[in-house]
């Protein structure tokens, strides 16, 4: 949900800033802009759509020679799609540029008050009101700091805010966090500035994450930070390990369909060091407070809150922690919770699902929990993210990042950590934890594997079908939150209308669409008494003309005839089975989107991180 990035120091900063973004560019792509400051001017470019469309514009014009600049790639929220709301904006002096990622709520009434006062808006974008803002409290006398420090007081709303100006006497840097995250890299006589480390890991691996309500001002020399009241703060340093190779397409066409084929290790990666097969316990001792002795037993009820693919790993988690631990859990998503006025005590534990630790809705949600005297954990793909910051305790899903906008390999290694997490539940409550449970988690890396061996058969299904306008997809138990999800990830990768179901449910009302038009992806795995009804709902569909792409753990054979289509997938453990089913779905949203001619990395409206409510 934009993607900001920043650079002062001994380096021409065009060029780095542009690579920066184009590792940003998931966050937002709606525009790209940069700017840099060189012999006490700032110079400019911007442009609408993809940053393809800035790199050509930079190519015909370098903004070369200077030290220090920022870059953004922007997801809009106020004000449309174009050059004219590109980021950097500048003030009306243009003696400052701006780049911001968030919202800020007050921005009308902050508008008026500056145009009353002789300001002029050239942009539709709050950020506008920022700019000049901070331009007004220049003109009072005083450092760019102060100017920042003055005007953050008056802003209401969400943001990560980076600002350089020509009246500096040396290159400087002043950013401001209040929500979506920012972050600070280090290089030798080079500061970075970042929403994401990805932008920077080629650059560095030394980082620090600012709090909410901290201001710093970088130079070439390093950072230093003040807290929301002012005082120098002392924020750690934290040194990031993921591999710059993991954010390259490493021969793959798309993000997307390298990381489908990386879960197998993302499995791996996220049950390795926390399962000992031995003496048949899992160990997750980075929940911190929560694993101290007595308080997972202590625990009555669970609240999972996420949202989007995170909340049907969630749907899944129920299953997991309701048929092994026995307590009651509820889902909700993220946007929903906290207007519900949720019952919480300290016997609740809420868990904050995310890949990113960054969406508002589920880190709202979060703080609800926390605020009404829940315990709060969280299951989380990026190290030091918010998330992982608010919560006591933390599952990390080492998937790696995940650029593709849409979720693939963090979903699966959600549901691998929501297992081992109600396993660990159930250890804690003194329940047995043996074989049965764990060994199958051996045999998944390589189940998974086999899944994405259906490739060139699921390409064949997708050229069947591509041209479709509408999909059903039908589960039931543990696999209805994997349809919801197949259909998700069609709806969002092509553009084609698809709903999941509950296979039960077809026959209340979705039964009316079925036609000689309408793929219909049948879900038929898991326990027998499940899977025979999924087949009686094929005979249903196909007693009505529907086309039928089956998808099982089976003997085939008794669905041929039946089904249109059959995709087979090795049959795991009861509960390790969604995992193996979601795959063969991901490559026929992935083979469907390519087959359409759609940005499949870049769906249209779309941003990895969603850091608005
Ligand atoms: C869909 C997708 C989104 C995210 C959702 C939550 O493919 O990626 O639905 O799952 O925006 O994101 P996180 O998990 O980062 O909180």
């Amino acid at each position: 949900m934009c993607g900001i990035v920043g650079y002062v120091g001994h380096q021409d900063a065009a060029p780095l800033l542009l690579e920066g973004l184009s590792r940003l560019e998931y966050r937002g792509y709606d525009s790209a802009g940069l700017v840099i400051r060189r012999d006490g001017e700032l110079r400019a470019t911007k442009r609408q759509g993809k940053l393809e469309r800035l790199r050509s514009a930079l190519a015909e014009r370098p903004l070369a020679g200077a030290g220090c600049g920022l870059g953004h790639t922007r997801w809009a929220t106020h004000g449309a799609p174009s050059k004219r709301n590109a980021h950097p904006v500048l003030d009306s002096f243009k003696r400052l540029a701006l780049i911001h990622n968030g919202i800020i709520e007050n921005f009308l009434e902050l508008k008026q008050g500056l145009s009353a006062e002789g300001w002029r808006f050239d942009t539709d974008t709050d950020t506008e009101v920022v700019a000049n803002l901070i331009s007004s409290r220049l003109e009072a006398g005083g450092s760019l700091l102060a100017a920042v420090r003055s005007a953050v007081q008056a802003i209401e709303g969400m943001y990560a805010i980076a600002v350089i100006s020509t009246g500096s006497e040396h290159d400087e840097i002043v950013a401001a966090r209040h929500g979506p995250p920012l972050l600070l890299g280090y290089g030798d006589g080079e500061t970075y500035l970042a929403s994401d480390a990805a932008a920077l890991l080629e650059h560095t691996r030394d980082f620090t994450f600012l709090e909410n309500g901290d201001i710093a001002r970088l130079t070439s020399r390093g950072a230093v930070i003040w807290d929301r009241r002012g005082e120098a703060a002392e924020r750690p340093r934290q040194r990031l390990l993921w591999d710059p190779v993991q954010i390259e397409k490493g021969g793959y066409k798309h993000f997307m369909l390298k990381e489908i084929h990386e879960q197998a290790q993302a499995l791996q990666d996220t049950f390795s060091g926390r399962v000992d097969f031995e003496r048949q316990e899992v160990d997750l001792s980075s929940l911190g407070p929560l694993a101290e002795p007595g308080v997972l037993a202590g625990i009555e009820r669970i609240h999972l809150l996420a949202c989007g693919t995170s909340w049907h790993a969630a749907l899944v988690g129920k299953f997991f922690i309701e048929q092994l631990v026995r307590i009651p859990v509820e889902v909700d998503y993220g946007s929903e919770y906290r207007y519900r006025d949720p019952i919480v005590d300290h016997r609740v534990l809420a868990l904050g699902i995310s890949q990113s630790g960054e969406t508002a809705d589920t880190l709202s949600a979060m703080t609800a929990a926390r605020d009404r005297g829940g315990r709060l954990a969280t299951i989380s793909n990026v190290v030091g993210s918010e998330a992982t910051r608010i919560a006591e305790g933390v599952v990390y899903t080492h998937a790696g990042p995940e650029i593709g906008v849409a979720s693939t390999k963090a979903f699966t290694s959600q549901l691998a950590a929501l297992y081992l997490f109600a396993l660990y539940l159930r250890q804690a409550r003194g329940l047995v934890v043996d074989a049965e449970h764990l060994d199958p988690l051996a045999h998944l890396p390589q189940a998974v594997a086999e899944a994405l061996a259906r490739e060139a058969q699921i390409t064949e299904i997708a050229r069947n079908h591509f041209r479709a306008e509408n999909f059903l997809y039908l589960g039931r138990g543990l696999d209805y939150p994997i349809a919801l999800e197949g259909a998700l990830k069609l709806k969002e990768i092509s553009y084609i209308h698809a709903e999941g179901y509950p296979a039960g449910e077809m026959k209340h009302g979705p039964i009316a669409l079925i036609d000689a038009n309408l793929p219909v992806v049948a879900l038929v795995t898991g326990a027998r008494e499940v899977a025979d009804k999924v087949t009686s709902n094929i005979h249903e569909v196909k007693a009505r003309d529907g086309i039928v792409i089956a998808l099982t753990d089976r003997d085939p054979g008794q669905l041929m005839g039946l089904a249109d289509e059959i995709i087979t997938v090795p049959h795991v453990s009861h509960y390790l089975q969604p995992i193996v089913d979601v795959v063969p779905l991901q490559l026929l949203a992935y083979q469907i989107g390519v087959k359409r001619g759609c940005d499949v990395d870049q769906p249209r409206n779309l941003a990895k991180s969603v850091t608005v409510e």
